[in-house]
């Protein structure tokens, strides 16, 4: 029998090439101030913020740009929130990576109301969104986070006090997400290997989190089937093969939508902590813990009697079989071949352990007490957080 469900909304999508040019044009009639959010040289080097910026004056619509370099802390954007009042927008568009695109959804959230995005963060702020927020359209140039689907806007404060929290309500999903592959032709190999194993760890933790439903599952695995075959594709032949980074652009789009509806598992838990204390990017903490904390979970679902269990751990044989390679293999040698690939990516793309940022055995104390994983698919003790980390250290 199907479990109770409920499906949050997808933004209105247009995907495809050449889509990005189509953008103006569309919103002529609903926009006359547009506020646009974007990252810092390459869309400019790239001239497509000066075509986009024209694009918009053809159709008549007054426009500002804001850059955001890194990823957005409460303070930058409260900034940014207090510049723009003036220009008064009727609509936000961000034009950029992970990072560009939360910061947009927060400048969105943000602009109705007259006080700092600290009061309104999920675990440690004293008041309630009211859920108010400018019209958002959410362009991806990078495929990773999904956030051009997700209903909340990550805000880091990174330090000893540090934190990874989410600016969060179903009224912020994007009204538009615009997903265009040309938009990522330029993305640097480093950066397509550690966003593309983000699109991974969240499709996979999110078919196999105890949260799921049957239209996440079907989303999830659609997904996976084509970023197993295009991951490594598109980071070695990123700058001209267009099938490649369209199959990963579809992937973090629906690693959105399905990690919206069906939650993650504890490499996000980790992410979220880590991530707070150190300086790292996201896609990075989630690349280097996927083998491992892959192989952590595998083991423990096969130790286990419950059935629940043994239904997860036949889902990550579904996974593990999507790999062409696995057709003639056992399940236990399936789901080796997958463990044995990831590691194989991370090694092949050079992803940097955590002691490159500074992380290092003292730390793992603190990392374990603030990491959640209550949609992991098999309960995890403080010894196997231990020896996840430990790993990738
Ligand atoms: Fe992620």
């Amino acid at each position: 029998m199907i479990d109770t469900f409920s499906f949050t909304p997808f933004p209105q999508i247009f995907f495809g090439e050449g889509e990005f040019k189509k953008l103006a044009a569309r919103l002529s009639k609903k926009c006359r101030k547009a506020l646009i959010v974007c990252g810092g040289k390459s869309l400019q080097e790239s001239g497509l913020l000066t075509s986009f910026k024209n694009e918009l004056s053809n159709s008549q619509i007054e426009h500002r740009v804001v850059n955001i370099n890194s990823e957005p802390s409460p303070e930058t954007i409260d900034k940014i929130v207090n510049d723009a009042r003036t220009f008064a927008a009727d609509t936000v568009i961000a034009v950029g990576g992970g990072s560009v695109l939360d910061a947009g959804k927060a400048i969105a959230a943000m602009l109705p109301l007259k006080d700092s995005i600290i009061h309104y963060l999920e675990g440690i702020g004293d008041k309630n969104h009211p859920g108010s927020t400018l019209p958002f359209i959410a362009v991806p140039t990078t495929s990773g986070t999904g956030s051009e689907a997700t209903k909340n806007a990550v805000i880091t404060l990174v330090g000893e006090e540090g934190f990874k929290k989410s600016l969060r309500h179903d009224n912020f999903i994007p009204n538009i997400a615009v997903i265009d592959p040309q938009l990522m032709l330029t993305c640097p190999e480093d950066l397509t290997a550690a966003c593309g194993l983000d699109t991974i760890t969240q499709l996979l933790e999110s078919y196999v989190s105890i949260k799921a439903n049957p239209i996440s599952d079907a989303l999830a695995l659609s997904a996976l089937q084509k970023v197993f075959t295009s991951f490594p594709v598109a980071v070695n032949h990123g700058n001209n093969d267009l099938n490649a980074r369209a199959d990963m652009a579809y992937g973090a789009l629906i690693s959105g939508i399905t990690l919206a509806n069906a939650g993650l598992g504890v490499v996000h838990g980790f992410a979220s902590s880590i991530g707070g204390f150190f300086d790292i990017p996201h896609g990075v903490v989630c690349g280097s813990l996927l083998p491992i904390a892959t192989e952590t979970n595998i083991k423990k679902l096969s130790e286990s009697s419950d059935q629940k269990h043994k239904t997860l751990l036949e889902k990550h044989i579904k996974v593990a079989r999507l790999f062409p390679a696995t057709t003639t293999l056992s399940d236990v040698q399936a789901l080796q071949f997958m463990i044995d690939q990831f590691h194989q990516w991370i090694e092949m793309f050079s992803i940097p352990r955590f002691n490159h940022y500074g992380v290092t055995e003292k730390d793992i104390e603190r990392i374990i007490k603030t990491t959640g994983i209550k949609n992991n698919p098999v309960p995890l003790n403080s010894d196997d957080l231990k020896f996840i980390l430990l790993n990738r250290i």
